[in-house]
């Protein structure tokens, strides 16, 4: 029980299921400062059975903060551009062709990482509505950055100390030749890189955490190319152990909310061509850029 809601923790590392509480109905400031109280000390929590509106969605949503637009345009949903849909099927019920930029570009989207690292200001928050939900295959995976700092030894702690990362939207279309090849690889807001710190705290916990998002970085500012890029997948490798992960198997309508500011997340593969996987998403702009832990 945490200041009068019910919670169930659905890992030992991360994720936390809220019980009896309904987003689109426990709209007042007592409710919602209950929920952010909730999600500062439990990174990912999952509420079920909401079966809620995108206006709904967006409601709950303002409560945490302003709306993101996606970076990529033919990913919001026409009718509410704060939501980024992350399917393999269009709004008009298609699935979408393997070879279509709009599936190649979510697809590469599902690999590990941060919402919005791209950015100056990276996303604080995401919030997650499955609408139609696969098996098997189609899970969310969520990583508890802090956690995954904390384990690392004293010796690879100092040697992140103070190291700084490349990050670049563009570099999501470089992980596919297919796609990058094209002369026309779909509509993106452009985005410059940005460098963010490697080991961040966080502006409400003052927790450390390790700051990842593998489907941007590019390197280490401070580190010749393959030597940064080898340490990166080196931290990669210890925070994605199944130690500090959490697997999210997907019912339909429910929530998941997550603090971007010390998770990371991945999508795990399923049949693209037969089954359906809509969901919808919002994007809670984050209140400044990452704080290097010092
Ligand atoms: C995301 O990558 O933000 C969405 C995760 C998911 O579709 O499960």
């Amino acid at each position: 029980m945490l200041n009068h809601i019910t919670t169930k923790d659905l890992h030992p590392a991360i994720g936390t299921e809220v019980f009896g509480h309904s987003i689109a109905r426990h709209l007042n400031p007592e409710h919602i400062h209950t929920v952010k109280q909730a999600w500062l000390s439990h990174p990912v929590l999952l509420f079920r059975d909401q079966d809620i509106s995108d206006a709904e969605h967006i409601q709950f949503a303002q409560h945490f903060g302003r709306m993101e637009r996606h970076p990529s345009i033919s990913h919001r949903a026409s009718n509410h551009p704060e939501i980024y849909r992350v399917s393999n099927v269009d709004e008009a019920g298609h699935i979408l062709p393997q070879e279509s930029n709009e599936w190649l570009y979510i697809n590469l989207s599902w690999r590990w990482h941060t919402d919005s690292s791209f950015r100056h200001i990276p996303s604080k928050g995401s919030i997650l509505h499955g609408i139609e939900v696969t098996s098997p295959g189609g899970e969310t995976l969520f990583a508890n950055m802090c956690l995954a700092y904390e384990a690392l030894d004293e010796k690879l702690k100092s040697r992140i100390a103070g190291l700084t990362v490349t990050h670049s939207h563009d570099h999501i279309l470089s992980l596919s030749d297919e796609l990058y090849s094209r002369q026309h690889r779909g509509e993106y807001t452009p985005l410059p890189p940005v460098i963010h710190p490697l080991v961040r705290m966080h502006p409400e916990t003052g927790k450390y955490s390790l700051f990842l998002s593998p489907h941007t970085m590019t390197g280490i500012v401070q580190l010749p190319g393959q030597q940064g890029m080898a340490l990166l997948d080196e931290l990669i490798a210890h925070a994605t152990q199944d130690r500090f992960v959490y697997c999210h198997q997907w019912r339909q309508h429910d929530v998941v909310m997550w603090d971007n500011r010390c998770t990371m997340h991945a999508v795990t593969p399923f049949d693209n061509q037969t089954q359906r996987r809509i969901m919808h998403r919002t994007t809670i702009v984050g209140d400044e850029a990452p704080i290097a832990a010092c």
